[in-house]
């Protein structure tokens, strides 16, 4: 009985189909899928108004900033929004000891103070078409896997070969829906990008890694640069005469505010989900591959913060990395425990039954898809522990930064030893090098990293068979901790690339004889080891898996939309432009706890703790409080607002995206999603499953009364 309930009961939220929240849409196909419904949920405009070939519309404000981050246009000049965390590498290179704008922030006062960012673009999608046509002309249903992809990759060749022609843009074609549609992507890149202004690091990134992931956030996390063109408003390589961009469209501000219940919507550049896996991937990717992965970086973490919480020098090299680290740890955790909370695999299984019940009343004499869930399992099966030795390699063997370091030097080494090798070539790798060497030792403090080689290779060999890991770990004394310590202190003792001093010898004047010198090294010698373990047992089986998991997925994607032909199915993210769209909603975290959906500058006074590093609270912040000096960015009780909470379906690459209300005014900068809605890349809780985005009032503050950078805000359409 209690099986058959649950069976109902998954029944039911799989029939129901999407909730609304749910799905990363094409903008070319929101007047036929999806207007009706935002306009029911309360949008007052249209879905040309979003998308449109025939005019401007709202996706002429939004770009790709960067390549995961997105960012959107808010004046006729050109001038960007994204977040802190998005600029925070451009920042980084601009700051110094005498101009520390990470800790300090910036703003360009005119616009000869805006800073150049060698390297860093913007590409603007110009229009998309739908090419599925073309792009599979001539693919047969007796063609080898190979066959189809050569064929594919043919046809879309010429199709973006005339498209560049044709209008002079760039092209590309993109696949949707696990290689059964094929979209043609028109974009532009301006690669004159200069930076406007940040708010330090107390505001932009208040609360850091202690709330990443969380709610309630209270995150200033906002920066703005400015796109430059040449003289005709096209895009051009940098040049000082360059002028700020005209664009087609730009954003107007909205200073309403938001309330519960409100319609909001998402523009941008979703990088990566997997929302129409089988349960054998769910299961791999969080009862097995997340769980070791988290252990890892647990271990890591934990040493770099025995360090960092005591010398402040160690704290700053290590803050960087430790971002990185922790931002993966905690979405893994979100991850793990969402999918568990909501009986993830559950619903998938229960909907494999029905999927397989389905195809066998339905096979035909060339449609047959009772077989497709049996050979996932099969083709999981054999994944598994190849994954989870992928896992180790990338996360326990490369988590020891010396390796990792080493790892670099292995190119020189193959070139060296090519009969022909290349003089240019090398004198390139060898400059790379040098610079990836100060680099390194700028940030590297040897006894955190010894003392996490030591923890990461005794988790290695006691959590990972013989037959599943490299040699060289074989060969250590594992009998307690104390020896397997010995073995990293020789190792350390013994490898020159501990000593920056060293390297840069190895490195100057570098000739032929002296490759010996790396590899005869024993850090190099673990770097090969590691390498040969992976050529010759995890490579090839792992390509032949995955290419046969892609061909079962086409078709399974395929399947699913012939059995529920009624429903709207929206595409994996693929660092495409998407819209999502959803409600402002605050949320139950757990048994009788409930989130508000937003907060306020009362919370950051509230948090305020001069010893938790994360959360400083600056001391003008905290006299704007106290003045209440607000201006017409209060809400309408006196408040000032910082971020609020809504259902809008986001995942990495949606930093930056602007929040737009019903009426298509931005209203929010989007920078993260809640922790216990972080399996939303894998399966989609309306229940839990929050975005969270900066309130653009606050925004407006900062840049006014904290900074006094008011001329920025002349520039945008605001909307009282
Ligand atoms: N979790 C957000 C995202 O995935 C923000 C990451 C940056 N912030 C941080 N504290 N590491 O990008
Ligand atoms: N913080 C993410 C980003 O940088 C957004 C997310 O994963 O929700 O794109």
């Amino acid at each position: 009985m209690k099986k058959l309930v649950i069976v109902l009961f998954l029944f039911g939220y799989l029939i129901k189909g999407l909730y609304a929240g749910e799905g990363m849409w094409i903008p070319m196909l929101l007047n036929s899928l999806n207007e009706k419904e935002m306009q029911s949920m309360g949008m007052r405009i249209s879905a040309d108004d979003i998308y449109s070939v025939n005019h401007s519309s709202l996706k002429d404000a939004i770009v790709l900033f960067g390549r995961v981050c997105t960012a959107e246009i808010v004046s006729d000049k050109g001038l960007l929004f994204t977040n802190h965390h998005c600029g925070y590498g451009e920042i980084q290179k601009h700051s110094s000891l005498e101009h520390d704008y990470l800790t300090n922030g910036f703003w360009a006062m005119n616009k000869s103070e805006e800073l150049p960012n060698p390297g860093l673009t913007v590409t603007m999608l110009m229009q998309m078409e739908d090419v599925t046509d073309i792009a599979l002309f001539g693919v047969t249903i007796d063609m080898t896997e190979a066959q189809r992809k050569e064929k594919i990759a043919s046809n879309i060749k010429a199709i973006t070969g005339k498209a560049k022609e044709k209008t002079g843009f760039d092209a590309e074609v993109r696949s949707f829906f696990q290689d059964n549609q094929y979209f043609l992507l028109y974009t532009q890149v301006f690669k004159d990008v200069r930076l406007v202004g940040t708010p330090p690091s107390v505001i932009g990134k208040f609360g850091g890694d202690t709330d990443n992931w969380m709610w309630p956030r209270h995150t200033g996390d906002f920066s703005m640069f400015r796109i430059y063109v040449g003289k005709d408003n096209k895009p051009a390589e940098y040049n000082i005469e360059n002028i700020p961009y005209q664009p087609a469209n730009h954003l107007p501000i909205s200073l309403k505010g938001v309330e519960e219940g409100d319609f909001t919507f998402v523009l941008g550049y979703p990088a990566r989900t997997s929302e129409y896996l089988p349960s054998y991937a769910v299961d791999l990717i969080t009862e097995k591959s997340n769980p070791h992965r988290i252990n890892l970086r647990q271990i890591r973490l934990d040493i770099f913060g025995k360090y960092t919480a005591t010398d402040p020098k160690v704290r700053i090299q290590y803050a960087s990395k430790d971002a990185g680290v922790a931002n993966g740890w905690k979405k893994m955790i979100g991850e793990s425990n969402g999918i568990d909370r909501m009986k993830g695999i559950e619903i998938k299984q229960a909907g494999e039954i029905e999927f397989t019940q389905w195809a066998d009343v339905n096979k035909t004499e060339t449609t047959n898809y009772t077989g497709l869930i049996p050979s996932f399992e099969k083709a999981y099966l054999g994944l598994e522990p190849l994954k989870i030795a992928v896992d180790f390699q990338t996360e326990a063997g490369m988590g020891i930064e010396l390796i990792n370091f080493v790892s670099k030097f292995s190119v020189l080494v193959d070139e060296s030893k090519k009969a022909s090798a290349d003089g240019k070539k090398m004198e390139e790798l060898i400059k790379s090098l040098k610079s990836q060497t100060t680099t390194f030792f700028k940030d590297y403090y040897q006894p955190i990293d010894r003392e996490v080689a030591t923890e990461l290779i005794s988790y290695y060999i006691h959590n990972q068979p013989v037959d599943f890991r490299p040699t060289f770990l074989n060969t250590i004394n594992t009998q307690s901790k104390n020896t397997i310590n010995d073995y990293v202190n020789r190792l350390f003792d013994k490898t020159m690339f501990v000593s920056e001093e060293a390297v840069n010898d190895l490195l100057t004047g570098f000739t032929l004889k002296k490759v010996k010198k790396i590899t005869q090294d024993p850090a190099y010698q673990i770097v090969v080891n590691m390498k040969e373990f992976s050529d010759k047992q995890l490579q090839k089986p792992v390509k032949a898996l995955n290419a046969t998991l892609d061909s079962l997925q086409r078709v399974y994607m395929k399947a699913q939309m012939e059995m529920r032909q009624d429903e709207r199915f929206y595409p994996d993210a693929n660092f495409s432009l998407r819209v999502a769209y959803g409600k402002v909603a605050g949320f139950y975290p757990a048994d009788g706890v409930y989130y508000d959906y937003y907060t306020t500058l009362d919370g950051i006074i509230e948090k305020d703790n001069p010893e938790i590093y994360d959360y400083r609270v600056d001391e003008k912040l905290k006299r704007l409080y106290t003045t209440r000096n607000y201006g017409r960015f209060a809400d309408k009780t006196g408040k000032m607002r910082v971020a609020f909470a809504a259902t809008n379906h986001t995942t990495g690459g949606n930093s930056g995206s602007p929040v737009l209300n019903a009426d298509g005014q931005m209203i929010g900068i989007n920078f993260d999603r809640c922790w216990e809605g972080t399996m939303s890349d894998l399966m989609y809780d309306p229940k839990m499953c929050r975005n969270i985005s900066v309130d653009v009032r606050y925004m407006l503050f900062i840049i006014d009364k904290y900074a006094g950078a008011g001329h920025l805000i002349d520039e945008m359409t605001l909307i009282q």
